[in-house]
């Protein structure tokens, strides 16, 4: 908790009138989406208690600005767990958000397509998740002035933001898909053998992110809203080489399309 206040008066030392509304996570890909946007951007490695970054196609800036007639705080880039970040500095920033005022959080990655009916590109509304990360971000002492102890689960990835979301995708005229994240570790891909298990799980995409920061979010009650571009097809599925350069590549394409449909979703929070 000192922690987590001194990062927050640290943003509202450097921020006027740091008042954000929705917290914004931005997966590879995906700084598209702020390109048309200008407000005050702080490094990570400036920001006390965030920890440091280093992934190719990650910026590592926070950027505070009004997106739709809305304060946002937006992630340009995440603390991924294969980095050998604890899952508590993973989700830290998550909880800088709740502490700022954050009611709404808006979390996107990139992901392999596991449903075979999935194309490279599409966008994957998330509706539920399979934490196959085997860790948790709440494992430790709990403060209970934070949320509950076993957090309920029937509702992460909200409802009403979902039915939201594809009503302004119809809006749009995008065909997006819906389906179950499921999230390893990483850093390897996936072997054939276990996408195959995956699916029989009841997955359709997987990736190596956004689960902690979905299970925190929904312990702190922040309303969550979560999408998954597909960059490429998951082992075995099509005779594909994985290569980060394709997922980066794809990324760019998808995230001119679900930056659109974040924006049009936030105009009508
Ligand atoms: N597997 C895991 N993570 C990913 C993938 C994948 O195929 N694509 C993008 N992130």
């Amino acid at each position: 908790m000192e922690k987590i206040k001194e990062t927050l008066n640290y943003l509202k030392d450097k921020i006027d009138n740091f008042k954000p509304e929705i917290g914004i996570i931005l997966g590879s890909g995906l700084s598209v989406f702020c390109d048309d946007l200008e407000g005050k951007s702080i490094q990570y490695n400036e920001i006390p208690n965030f920890a440091p970054t280093g992934v190719l196609g990650h910026k590592g800036e926070l950027l505070y600005c009004n997106v739709e007639g809305k304060n946002c705080l937006i992630m340009q880039g995440r603390f991924h767990y294969y980095e050998g970040n604890s899952m508590q500095e993973c989700t830290f920033p998550i909880k800088v958000m709740k502490m700022a005022g954050v009611k709404t959080l808006i979390i996107t990655n990139a992901a392999g397509g596991i449903n075979k009916d999935f194309n490279i590109g599409d966008i994957m509304l998330i509706v539920d998740h399979i934490n196959f990360m085997g860790t948790n971000p709440l494992i430790g002492k709990n403060d209970e002035t934070l949320g509950d102890r076993f957090p309920d689960m029937s509702n992460v990835y909200d409802i009403n933001l979902r039915n939201k979301a594809l009503k302004c995708a119809k809006e749009l005229n995008l065909d997006i898909k819906e389906g179950v994240y499921l999230a390893t570790t990483g850093p390897s891909y996936e072997t054939a053998a276990e996408i195959n298990a995956y699916r029989i799980l009841g997955a359709d995409v997987v990736g190596m992110s956004s689960v902690p920061e979905a299970i925190v979010s929904n312990y702190l009650k922040m309303n969550t809203l979560a999408f998954s571009m597909v960059t490429n097809h998951a082992t075995g599925v099509s005779n594909n080489v994985l290569s980060h350069q394709e997922v980066l590549e794809t990324g760019k394409k998808a995230g001119l399309k679900l930056s659109s449909l974040i924006k049009k979703v936030i105009s009508e929070l």
